[in-house]
């Protein structure tokens, strides 16, 4: 009997069109924690504490510090044999789009070249008075950092509550409507509007793989549900 990885690598091979979603799973094979998992960051802390508006303004110094320890283990880690399955599969596939969560650009370092971050990017500071944003990998030497206009920098992420960056929703909207096969790897598909590209994927149509060790809410109704680590199993797709 041929199994499901078999299956679904048949309908990747044969696609002519791709959507991958991301989230914070993908990365865990890279050392960095996700949110919600074991271990995972939201366990420990309260994002109302860390990755809000509010916190922000209420304590910037503690958020940055946050933010700062993430920055220096991103910057000591490599992307993972996922990533890099994820680069080939955009080598051979026509149209490709990878539609990530995450904000830690492991993806680029891997090679992804046709990226939506619907999450922003941990690398960008923009200035609360200004709006200027640059990147920014050198360790901090001030929390919070400033602006040369005296503004201070925040981290050029989405916060829970805030909109996501400009035409980043309808780019992977319009992507995932387009798509034969969507594959969603390493997110719990709980934040939307993210999450809502799955249900947008079945509704058109299109084949849904999802790669999790975990069950999802999504995982009765997508066509594959492939139980293990993406390190290891988005490289089986190829
Ligand atoms: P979560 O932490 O919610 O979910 C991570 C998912 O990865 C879980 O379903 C795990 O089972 C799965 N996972 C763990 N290890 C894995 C592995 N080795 N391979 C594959 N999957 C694995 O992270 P996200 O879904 O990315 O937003 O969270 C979405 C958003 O919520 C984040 O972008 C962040 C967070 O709060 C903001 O901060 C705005």
């Amino acid at each position: 009997m041929r199994s499901n990885v078999d299956d679904a690598r048949d309908r990747v091979l044969a696609a002519r069109s791709i959507a991958v979603l991301t989230g914070a799973g993908v990365s865990a094979e890279s050392g960095i924690p996700t949110f919600r998992s074991n271990g995972g960051y939201w366990r420990k802390f309260r994002f109302e504490d860390l990755a809000t508006p509010q916190a922000f303004a209420r304590d910037p110094k503690f958020v940055w510090a946050w933010y700062e320890e993430r920055r220096r283990a991103i910057a000591a880690s490599q992307p993972n044999a996922g990533h890099e399955a994820l680069v080939a599969m955009e080598n051979r596939t026509p149209s490709f789009t990878l539609i990530t969560q995450n904000v830690d650009g492991l993806h680029e370092r891997a090679g992804s070249r046709n990226l939506i971050k619907l999450h922003g990017d941990i690398w960008i500071v923009r200035c609360m008075t200004c709006g200027r944003e640059h990147e920014e990998r050198a360790a901090l030497t001030e929390f919070p950092p400033k602006c040369g206009c005296g503004g201070i920098l925040r981290p050029g992420v989405v916060w829970f509550g805030e909109s996501l960056p400009a035409g980043a929703m309808e780019r992977a909207t319009d992507t995932v409507r387009a798509a034969e096969v969507l594959i969603v790897a390493g997110t719990s598909a709980q934040i939307y509007p993210a999450a809502g590209l799955i249900p947008l994927a079945l509704a058109g149509g299109g084949v849904v793989i999802e790669i999790n060790p975990d069950r999802t809410a999504f995982s009765s109704e997508v066509h594959f549900a492939l139980h293990g680590p993406s390190a290891e199993v988005l490289p089986w797709l190829l």
